[in-house]
């Protein structure tokens, strides 16, 4: 097993043992690429959500939020292209009888090229040593030189045959690469078809007038069928921006990797209505601004990257998308996009209302312009939890394992814990714990040593473990533990508040935008 899929066991394992993220139905053997957020992960999701509304809807006068049914109306989806053209393209192998997406075969052939370019890299750097210049290694070694030729030609085979639907040329790429089944080598393949990821369900009492609908592939088609409504009761002006959190759901073909690609999953966007002609600025902007939202974390600039989209979908003039750092590689984190008028005039051609905006100092009408922002809230989860998993040795020689969790977002922000269970010191602990209560999520644990309990807290994120002993009947003070330098200080019960806070609000965050 490799070093990467050996850490991405572990933050799955860890995910599991410590209540963040359970698979769903686990006791009929779970649904696959479904799953349940247990008592930590949901408040780590909370907190994640809580920054991405507050640095949109709270810190931006002119963004509002809201908050649209899952149901929608299924014309919404002819409209939006999602009828005729939300697919994937499948293939079958007729030995396994596994399914796969046609075009992740093909991407995962390359990126094994790119896993040879990066070995003949590692190989020359051993050989050079401190002399080795890799930029100059890379635009010159033959053999790296074709690898990366290799690449470029089959993905940009794959993108025309994709785009003009050729499915047959598919086919043939997979058969020519000798691509086969990664479990079983089986080589045996059935066509490419077209596999639309929209889950289907009906509306209605009986079976003969039921009327088929689905469950929302993205939140993005309630705010633009609520554009008029949200306008005129907002009465804001252009540019003017409308965000949502919600849930979206997509039948994937191969949904793997944990939560980074699930059937039901939750997304956070925002659609910037602006005017015509002024979109290409604000997408600029938006990128920006949604990049200085993850950097604010502190997770390290170097797992982050833009990568802007060659190939544009028909309805954008602009895309682009953050990529991170996962545990098994750069992979899309958010998408921004500049998606002009489509949407607003699709909606305005399939209802026959009206998607216009007067412009009081152009005097005149028009569909405005869109730049979206669209991040996934469980992928971001991923993102932070995988990052922030550590194992560390200590000076002495032991190991713990922390959750370097930035601390607005930790599920709990202080653990109390009585050095022993007699005494009087839990009855003063639960003082403190009703005290503190009101103005953070806490945790009392009085079970197992104090080191086992500073443990268990390292490994859920906790930046506080706040332990009363003896001596705090007396002095009124408590030993006060912060989790990622493991220091301990002596503080006064009353000061408490004051330095939790100070560490875990999320003005701290915030204010860094
Ligand atoms: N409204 C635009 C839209 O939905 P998208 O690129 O299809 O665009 C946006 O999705 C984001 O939603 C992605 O960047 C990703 O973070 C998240 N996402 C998409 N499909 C997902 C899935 N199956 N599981 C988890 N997250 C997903």
């Amino acid at each position: 097993m490799s070093k990467q899929e050996d850490i991405f066991k572990k933050v799955v394992s860890h995910a599991k043992e410590y209540g963040f993220i359970f698979p769903s139905s686990e006791v009929y053997d779970g649904l696959s690429a479904v799953y349940d957020y247990g008592q930590n992960g949901a408040e780590l999701k909370n907190n994640i959500k809580q920054y991405w509304w507050k640095a949109m809807v709270q810190l931006n006068e002119n963004i509002v939020g809201i908050d649209a049914a899952i149901l929608m109306h299924p014309t919404v989806w002819k409209a939006s292209g999602h009828v005729d053209a939300f697919n994937d393209p499948l293939i079958d192998n007729k030995d396994s009888k596994k399914r796969f997406r046609a075009d992740v075969l093909i991407e995962d052939y390359c990126a094994k090229l790119e896993d040879k370019v990066q070995k003949e890299i590692e190989k020359a750097e051993k050989r050079f040593g401190e002399t080795f210049d890799k930029n100059q290694f890379e635009t010159t070694n033959p053999r790296v030189l074709e690898y990366r030729e290799k690449q470029k030609n089959i993905l940009s085979r794959m993108a025309k045959s994709l785009e003009n639907e050729n499915l047959a040329d598919i086919k043939s790429l997979i058969e020519e690469l000798e691509i086969a089944d990664p479990d079983t080598g089986s080589k045996n393949w059935t066509d490419v078809r077209q596999f639309n990821l929209m889950f289907g369900t009906k509306l209605g009492a009986s079976a003969e007038n039921a009327t088929e609908i689905y469950l929302r592939p993205e939140t993005a088609q309630g705010i633009f069928v609520n554009f008029s409504n949200v306008q005129k009761t907002s009465r804001h002006k252009l540019p003017f921006g409308i965000a949502q959190i919600g849930k979206a759901f997509r039948n994937e073909i191969v949904a793997r990797q944990f939560i980074f690609r699930m059937r039901e999953f939750e997304q956070m966007e925002m659609q910037f209505f602006v005017p015509p002609g002024t979109e290409l600025g604000f997408y600029e902007m938006w990128k920006e601004k949604r990049m200085n939202w993850h950097l604010a974390l502190g997770l390290g600039a170097e797992n982050y990257k833009f990568h802007n989209h060659e190939k544009l979908a028909h309805y954008a003039n602009a895309a682009a998308d953050i990529e991170f750092k996962f545990p098994f590689g750069f992979k899309e984190l958010e998408g921004i996009h500049s998606r002009t008028d489509f949407d607003l005039s699709a909606h305005e051609k399939y209802s026959g209302r009206k998607f216009q905006y007067f412009d009081p100092e152009k005097n005149e009408n028009y569909v405005p312009y869109v730049v979206e922002t669209s991040i996934g809230l469980d992928r971001m989860f991923l993102a932070i939890f995988s990052h922030c998993l550590k194992d560390e040795i200590l000076e002495d020689g032991s190991e713990r394992t922390v959750l370097s969790l930035p601390p607005a977002l930790a599920p709990v922000k202080a653990a109390i814990l009585p050095l022993v269970k007699k005494d009087g010191l839990p009855e003063m602990a639960e003082k403190i714990f009703n005290d503190l209560k009101y103005d953070f999520n806490l945790i009392f644990e009085e079970k197992d040593s104090i080191g086992k309990r500073y443990r268990r807290q390292d490994a859920i994120g906790t930046p506080f473990c706040i332990t009363i002993d003896h001596d705090s009947l007396a002095d009124f003070s408590v030993t006060l533990r912060e989790r990622d330098s493991m220091k301990q200080e002596r503080v006064e019960i009353s000061k408490l508040r004051n330095i939790i806070d100070e560490k875990t609000n999320f003005r701290n965050l915030l204010s860094r935008l």
